[in-house]
């Protein structure tokens, strides 16, 4: 369920005309739905009923700092891969203390960075990264939290790129070797284990494998916690979102359409299939959720350029392209495309949507019907709200696109434009070329 929806003709996002924000801010510009994001976030958390849950916030798949506001006003705690992900937490003002540090390299300096700000654990991806750690937390003279990521080997049945619980992915450490892995994680004198955590993957559509990862995994938990007194088991994120019929998919009564067995997944299903398995553990659970609470909260909002119509195809020109959203050019991931402005009289078109990069490989949609719009009209990207603008780069010297959120029918701009000043402000000439 999310919060954009047309009211007459235009569509809006909670009370606000997405055509007025376009206005005031220009295109491509990403805009979210606080409302979305907190109804998200208190169905997920309702959704392992009777366990102890903490919700740490995958930054990586939306991390502007309203955003990251909006969930510290909310409890969240935060799942961060990078010292700079800790470092937006600080500057949004929320609690690195409710935190974990994931990721398979991270730094001395990022250790270091964590460890001062109190992180509440690491999950720990290696044996050597275990000695890293301890290392550095010998030198601050502190105990190390941590946990390890165990990789349960299990098909999470999504994309190549972004599974990641199979034992030939390059995460956690093997089922087989995780207990040993604890053995030497309790010699080591500034470590302290505090929890277990596994992610297999993203965008997973069946609850299948978080189960099938689950059920795997509960003996071992069982094992660890007697043995090494642990507090949490992370079974990490990775609960898919409606991309196809997304705008639909807003509206209960779309839910309620689907036959049972085509019906994605849901928060509710999710609990009623892992709470069986996690309630006997006796452990608090934390999830590490991204895309499920951002991605249907966000949309890109571009303009038309041109509509080309070719020999054999027509064009859709757009004024965003492959470098303010990756996620088809990469994946092959599929957005709905639907007019701002919506029209019955028109007619329908049938095109390829395409950005303005010089490679063919800056195309959204091939062969994707929508209304005709023309020259100067607006469309927007459904479910853009995760691994959006995080994964946006500069190529074709294109400044970063802009991110306004909505509340209500309050709207702010949370993050500018990127201008060419900021894109070349740390460039210069080397002497040898003056
Ligand atoms: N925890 C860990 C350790 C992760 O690596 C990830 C995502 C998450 C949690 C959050 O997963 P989510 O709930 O969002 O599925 N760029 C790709 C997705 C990459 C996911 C990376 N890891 C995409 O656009 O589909």
């Amino acid at each position: 369920m999310h919060h954009f929806h047309y009211v007459g003709h235009d569509l809006h996002c909670e009370s606000v005309d997405l055509a007025g924000v376009a206005r005031l801010y220009g295109t491509p510009t990403y805009v979210y739905s606080a409302a979305t994001i907190a109804d998200n976030f208190h169905r997920l958390q309702q959704s392992l009923t009777g366990l102890e849950v903490q919700i740490c916030y995958a930054i990586k798949s939306c991390s502007n700092l309203a955003v990251l506001r909006h969930f510290a006003n909310l409890g969240a705690g935060f799942d961060l891969a990078s010292g700079g992900e800790l470092r937006r937490v600080v500057a949004a003002g929320g609690n690195v203390r409710s935190s974990v540090f994931a990721g398979v390299g991270k730094t001395e300096a990022e250790i270091k960075l964590a460890l001062e700000n109190g992180i509440q654990a690491f999950h720990v991806e290696s044996e050597p990264e275990l000695v890293r750690i301890n290392h550095v937390a010998g030198q601050l003279g502190v105990k190390a939290p941590i946990a390890i990521r165990v990789n349960p080997d299990v098909d999470a049945q999504t994309h190549a790129k972004i599974t990641t619980g199979k034992s030939d992915n390059k995460f956690g450490i093997p089922l087989r070797h995780a207990a040993a892995a604890y053995e030497a994680a309790a010699k080591l004198k500034n470590l302290q284990v505090r929890g277990v955590q596994i992610h297999i993957g993203s965008q997973l559509t069946d609850i299948t494998p978080f189960a099938e990862a689950v059920k795997k995994m509960v003996p071992l938990v069982a094992e660890l916690k007697a043995a090494h007194g642990l507090e949490y088991f992370s079974v990490g994120g990775g609960m898919g979102i409606v991309y196809r019929d997304a705008l639909a998919s807003g509206q209960a009564a779309w839910w309620a359409a689907q036959p049972p067995e085509r019906r994605p997944i849901t928060p509710e299903a999710y609990g009623a299939a892992l709470t069986p398995l996690l309630a006997p553990l006796g452990l608090r659970i934390l999830l590490e959720p991204g895309r499920f609470l951002v991605g249907n909260a966000g949309v890109l909002l571009a303009r038309v350029e041109h509509l080309k119509r070719g020999a054999n195809r027509n064009f859709l020109v757009l004024d965003a392209a492959m470098n303010d959203l990756v996620r088809p050019a990469m994946y092959d991931a599929y957005h709905e495309i639907v007019p701002v402005h919506r029209d019955s009289s028109r007619r329908a078109l049938v095109a390829d949507i395409v950005g303005p990069i010089c490679e063919s490989g800056d195309c959204f949609a091939k062969d994707r019907q929508l209304q005709e719009v023309g020259e100067g009209e607006l469309v927007a990207f459904m479910s853009a709200g995760a691994y959006g603008h995080v994964m946006a780069s500069r190529y074709n010297t294109r400044g970063i696109s802009a991110e306004v959120m909505v509340s209500g029918s309050a709207f702010e701009l949370v993050n500018a434009r990127e201008s060419f000043e900021q894109i070349i402000a740390g460039e210069k000439v080397p002497a040898f070329l003056k």
